[in-house]
């Protein structure tokens, strides 16, 4: 196997901390470790490695890809809920990072400020994984390219178009995500919800390099023609409850929906797939879409066959160990 070793006792607090070939080797190690998975090999690779694994918010797919990525491997991974540790409450984030640093081999954060898994990373002495904030998902993204990779055997070249919140997480790291790859990447999003502009020129920057482009529009039918990937997330993240009225109104006309879907004109050729990082409110899936119906992606499209979202739920894992190994162990 060959995993980035350059990546040795590094942390990921954004996919900047990644060249585009460390992003690159990093899907095709997940690859090569998803296939020893699958023949059925349980390896010792992350062996008396200890994971601190810190929540702010909350995680299903994030959780549980980390404990099990450790699990397979001989490690193992200890979830701190925020509301059990002092962190941030009587202990500085600084503090606890000293002493979390003394004890473990690596801490994953997923939380609200994208200050505090800084901080993490600056005083633990150990490596520090964002597994997601506020403004960033960089894990999130790896799978997300790695999925793209499996079904087309390629990034260079191919299309992906986010529509939805366009100022959030999951669109922040999935646009220089697609940048280092030499995926086009276009992102479809109210103004109102527009990105960064500083975020969308550093990523521009790293797209031409790689032959790809960046753009933003707010007008869905354009956007997606000849798309290979339509990707959304859900229009409210957490921690901004409060404005879910507002987010609806403004993002209806963004669902992603069949006829979405056939304007891309790949559909008939299974040139296009659908993807999530989930959870998703599609139709009757929540007490809140049973009420309002579907919300970001309508059940005709999550349940069809171009939609990979499972299998990119899955590849959180793979890619998850991947990065463990990488930043703790090194050469594998
Ligand atoms: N996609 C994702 O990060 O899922 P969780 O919130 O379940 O971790
Ligand atoms: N943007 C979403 C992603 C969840 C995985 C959120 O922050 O809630």
């Amino acid at each position: 196997m060959k995993s980035p070793a350059t990546l040795k006792g590094r942390s990921l607090l954004t996919l900047d901390d990644l060249s585009d070939e460390e992003m690159s080797q990093l899907i095709d190690f997940a690859s090569e470790l998803k296939t020893r998975k699958a023949d059925g090999v349980r390896g010792s690779l992350l062996e008396r490695k200890n994971i601190a694994m810190i929540f702010e918010k909350s995680s299903t797919r994030t959780r549980c890809a980390v404990a099990v990525a450790a699990a397979d491997e001989g490690g193992r991974a200890e979830h701190l809920s925020a509301q059990d540790i002092h962190l941030g409450k009587k202990e500085s984030t600084a503090d606890t990072a000293r002493v979390l640093g003394k004890m473990f081999d690596g801490i994953l954060f997923r939380g609200f400020k994208q200050k505090t898994v800084e901080l993490l990373a600056m005083h633990s002495g150990i490596p520090v994984w964002n597994g997601l904030t506020d403004e960033s998902h960089p894990t999130q993204a790896i799978a997300d390219l790695m999925t793209v990779k499996e079904k087309f055997n390629r990034l260079s070249g191919l299309k992906l178009v986010y529509i939805g919140d366009g100022r959030n997480n999951v669109a922040n790291s999935l646009m220089m995500g697609c940048a280092k790859c030499g995926v086009s990447f276009v992102n479809c999003t109210p103004p109102t919800l527009s990105p960064n502009s500083e975020l969308v020129a550093n990523a521009t920057a790293v797209a031409q390099r790689n032959g790809a482009t960046v753009a933003v529009t707010d007008d869905p039918g354009n956007a997606v023609v000849d798309a290979n990937v339509i990707y959304t997330d859900v229009w409210v993240s957490m921690g901004e409850e409060d404005q879910r009225e507002e987010r609806i109104r403004l993002l209806r006309p963004y669902q992603v929906n069949m006829d979405l879907m056939t304007q891309t004109g790949n559909l008939d050729s299974g040139s296009v797939i659908f993807l999530h990082c989930l959870p998703a409110f599609h139709d009757s899936n929540t007490d809140i879409t049973a009420k309002s119906g579907a919300l970001e992606v309508t059940d005709d499209v999550f349940e069809h066959e171009c939609s990979h979202v499972f299998a990119e739920a899955e590849n959180r894992m793979h890619t998850t160990k991947a990065l463990l190994i990488a930043s703790m162990v090194g050469e594998a």
